[in-house]
């Protein structure tokens, strides 16, 4: 698992310290293409990086967005305790990293490389929906 999070560049600012920390709460989970991985209005508590593949945004049948490899989703819900903005609906096969919320807000918490970066999306994100 460490050597599959260096190359992801969300945590390539992460010490090795930080890494192993991480490491031992991530998850690596496989979806099917044509997968909803959640809907729109669901309760969230895991954030997703995908580490190959592709997904679909979408809100209320309107794509917002295709996210690949390396992009993030299902921040959103975590940082806002709101519920998921949009469906999540997979093109390809897809592999993801997840991380629960807890583990989340402390990586946000600890690590400023990786707070702004998740809050850059955020707010951009939350400018094209809104
Ligand atoms: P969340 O609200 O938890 O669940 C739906 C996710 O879709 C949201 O978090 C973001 O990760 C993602 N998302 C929402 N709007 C956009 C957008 N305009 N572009 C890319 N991703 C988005």
């Amino acid at each position: 698992m460490i050597e599959i999070l260096k190359k992801i560049p969300f945590f390539s600012e992460l010490s090795d310290e930080d890494v192993q920390k991480i490491a031992d709460n991530i998850r690596l989970e496989y979806f099917p293409a044509s997968h909803v991985i959640f809907e729109q209005n669901d309760t969230g508590d895991i954030m997703y990086i995908i580490k190959r593949g592709k997904v679909q945004v979408i809100r209320d049948d309107t794509v917002l967005a295709v996210l690949e490899d390396n992009a993030f989703f299902g921040e959103m819900a975590l940082v806002s305790d709101e519920p998921r903005n949009a469906r999540i609906v997979t093109v390809t096969d897809v592999e993801a990293l997840t991380l629960n919320k807890d583990d989340f807000k402390r990586l946000l918490e600890t690590n400023s490389s990786i707070a702004s970066i998740v809050s850059y999306e955020v707010v951009k994100r939350a400018n094209a929906i809104f």
